[in-house]
């Protein structure tokens, strides 16, 4: 019996028919979006890549996605009348293409209105500290100025402000004495690749779960 089953399921698998749809929005280098990316490519793995958004032209992260042959869309703000028209394209284009879940890779923007209420909870971003400590830009630098023995990365969903939506997963990276920002941020990288795939995996296996501004992993 088990035997007919996998024989029904295997062509299922290879169409991707059974896979949650992932977004990836980036401005930039695409780092956290390979990882994702490679991640996707693993056998049995419960996601794929639907679409690359970029709002930047010569994002390298965008060019990458074009040599993997994902879908990707060039999305110009400046084309539109305002963060609301703008956002509104982002929305239907995502809907065009059935995405569950949109995940911020160095995506340099603060998400508005139209996507939040579009995508409420089903918006992720990775952030290279232990929020709530040091959001915003150059976080890596802000924790090493401030002499931290401990930084980190956090995952956590999108809400209004700025780095301040519900965590969904966070690991320490320790401060050696003879660090300084680029080796410490390049080892905050390097966890950030393995937590934001483990989020990701985590959500479309339907095991999050937001009670008040607490995520519960079940
Ligand atoms: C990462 O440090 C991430 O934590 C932050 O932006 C940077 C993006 O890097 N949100 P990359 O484009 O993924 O390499």
């Amino acid at each position: 019996m088990g035997a007919i089953l996998w024989g029904f399921e295997s062509p299922l698998r290879h169409f991707n028919m059974n896979k949650g749809k992932a977004a990836i929005f980036l401005s930039g280098r695409g780092s956290n979006f390979e990882a994702i990316y490679q991640s996707s490519q693993h056998p049995g793995a419960n996601f794929e890549i639907a679409v690359v958004i970029s709002d930047k032209k010569d994002a390298p992260g965008l060019k990458k996605a074009k040599e993997y042959g994902l879908p990707t869309h060039l999305v110009l703000p400046k084309l539109f009348n305002s963060k609301e028209e703008y956002e509104k394209h982002l929305v239907n284009l995502l809907r065009e293409m059935d995405v569950d879940l949109v995940c911020l890779a160095g995506y340099m923007r603060i998400v508005g209105e139209e996507l939040l209420k579009a995508f409420e909870n089903r918006i992720m971003n990775i952030h290279p500290a232990l929020l709530p400590s040091f959001p915003g830009l150059h976080a890596q630098k802000q924790a090493f100025d401030y002499g931290v023995k401990i930084s980190g990365c956090t995952v956590h969903f999108i809400d209004s402000g700025v780095d301040t939506g519900p965590i969904i997963l966070q690991q320490p990276v320790e401060v050696l004495e003879d660090d300084n920002e680029e080796t410490l941020s390049n080892r905050i990288l390097a966890v950030e690749h393995k937590i934001y795939s483990q989020a990701i995996r985590l959500f479309f296996e339907n095991r999050l779960k937001l009670r008040k501004r607490r995520v519960i992993i079940s």
